[in-house]
């Protein structure tokens, strides 16, 4: 037989990290609880074209397709956005809205693998479903932020942009939808030089030529500072600017929720996905230059699946690139400091009993491991050592006769005699 290993791109997570990935999760559980999302499940497989649509060039030539025994095309999902669109266009079609849905799981897209840049990976999905207002925007980016506050992650940056901004000038100039999805494909991949080459080959004046390449250089932390000079340059262009103010609009209201965010506006940012229509964010540590969450305003895909026109907004959060963040800065994690306690029975005789008494202790929440290894008890606490376990509960026929069992504290290294009803509470301290 060969030596199995993963297939490229694919991980296995040992205790260690699955922990950690756990910890993330839970910590994005909260978030849902906190805003009130609730969690959705859809399928890992879905048809290739619900997909592909608006999946835009990168990720749609990246994902795992294929046809099924019955001769469809279908993919293993890259994202769940189309998946949560088609849902609100289906199932949901005439549930009262907002919703706020939540999906957590895996996504497979074949990227070259790298750190922080794997084949599968985990997100964890926030949508709100129906709302066009700017506080809906403003929701998501607060919720992210809860998140990587959740998380421990110091020094985020948020970099945010609108994609009507330059789609506005290119509409308002007659490039074709086509053109314009290749442009922000080559801003996306900052090929900023071949994309303002692309405008200027379709036809376009000099002069939008020179307020495009103003726009691409215009970026800063003074947030209100950039959208006052993006309207400054598309101030005759009428979407380009009704964009910007939906910016400003959605900024002001971050900033003055006194939630400190620190903010990036990026005028010619743009996301690879090809269904924004609006605000569009992205959150960065300075310890990784990939990003840890993508999201941003899509109003029109759920019409595209056939649905009525429902505005909505979302974000995904890379669980693996939060992880690998958390790594970088050391986070500790703030989990319940639970004893761990393995039982171990001195003889045959005893075997049933000391399984009782696990039973009963895990009745009361405690994480018990029982001995199954059929060792001497001298072995089994040295394993318990090694394993860094809190204390034994070590169950002989003499205490039992008694009511009770041997309490060993490995970390203290002190034992004593304690009655099996007291157990419990004994071992919580
Ligand atoms: P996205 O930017 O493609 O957006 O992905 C969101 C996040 O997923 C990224 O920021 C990153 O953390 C993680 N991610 C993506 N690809 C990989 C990979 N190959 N390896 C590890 N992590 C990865 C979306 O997926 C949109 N559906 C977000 C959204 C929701 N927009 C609106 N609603």
């Amino acid at each position: 037989m060969p030596e199995f290993r993963t297939v490229r791109g694919m991980r296995d997570f040992l205790p260690d990290e699955a922990r950690i990935m756990k910890y993330v999760e839970s910590k994005a559980r909260g978030v849902a609880e906190l805003y009130g999302y609730k969690e959705v499940m859809t399928p890992l497989v879905e048809s290739y074209e619900l997909l592909a649509t608006k999946a835009g060039e990168e990720v749609r030539l990246r994902m795992f397709s294929f046809k099924d025994l019955g001769g469809r095309m279908i993919a293993l999902r890259p994202e769940f956005t189309p998946s949560i669109a088609r849902l609100v266009a289906t199932t949901l079609r005439n549930e009262p809205k907002p919703f706020r849905l939540f999906c957590l799981g895996s996504l497979y897209r074949y990227d070259e693998p790298q750190r922080g840049r794997y084949r599968e990976f985990w997100q964890s999905d926030f949508e709100l479903v129906g709302s066009d207002k700017p506080e809906a925007d403003a929701e998501i980016v607060l919720l992210t932020n809860s998140l990587m506050n959740g998380a421990g992650l110091k020094n985020c940056v948020f970099k945010v942009g609108h994609v009507g901004v330059i789609r506005g000038v290119l509409s308002e100039e007659k490039l074709e939808d086509k053109v314009q999805n290749a442009v922000l494909q080559l801003m996306d991949k900052k090929q900023y030089e071949d994309a303002l080459r692309l405008v200027k080959d379709s036809g376009i004046s000099e002069k939008c030529l020179a307020l495009l390449q103003n726009l691409v250089n215009l970026k800063g932390n003074d947030v209100f500072e950039i959208t006052k000079k993006m309207k400054e340059h598309v101030g005759h262009y009428e979407k380009a600017m009704a964009a910007a103010d939906n910016l400003s609009s959605i900024l002001r209201l971050i900033v003055e929720s006194g939630c400190k965010i620190e903010m990036r506006v990026e005028a010619g940012f743009a996301r690879g996905l090809e269904y924004y229509t609006g605000m569009i964010f992205e959150v960065y540590v300075p310890e990784l230059d990939v990003a840890l969450s993508g999201g941003g305003r899509y109003d029109k895909l759920v019409e595209l699946f056939g649905g009525e026109s429902t505005p909505a907004v979302g974000v995904a959060n890379g669980i693996d690139r939060i992880m690998l963040a958390m790594q970088e800065q050391k986070v500790k994690l703030d989990e319940a400091g639970e004893k761990r306690v393995v039982v171990i029975s001195v003889g045959e005789e005893t075997k049933a009993e000391a399984l009782r008494i696990s039973c009963m202790l895990r009745n009361s929440n405690i994480t018990v491991e029982f001995e199954v290894m059929g060792r001497k008890m001298a072995k089994a606490l040295e394993d318990a050592d090694r394993r860094k376990m809190d204390c034994a509960v070590i169950v002989g026929k003499r205490e039992l006769e008694q009511g009770a069992v041997v309490l060993k504290d490995l970390k203290k290294r002190e034992q004593t005699t304690v009655g099996i009803a007291e157990l419990a509470k004994t071992i919580r301290g």
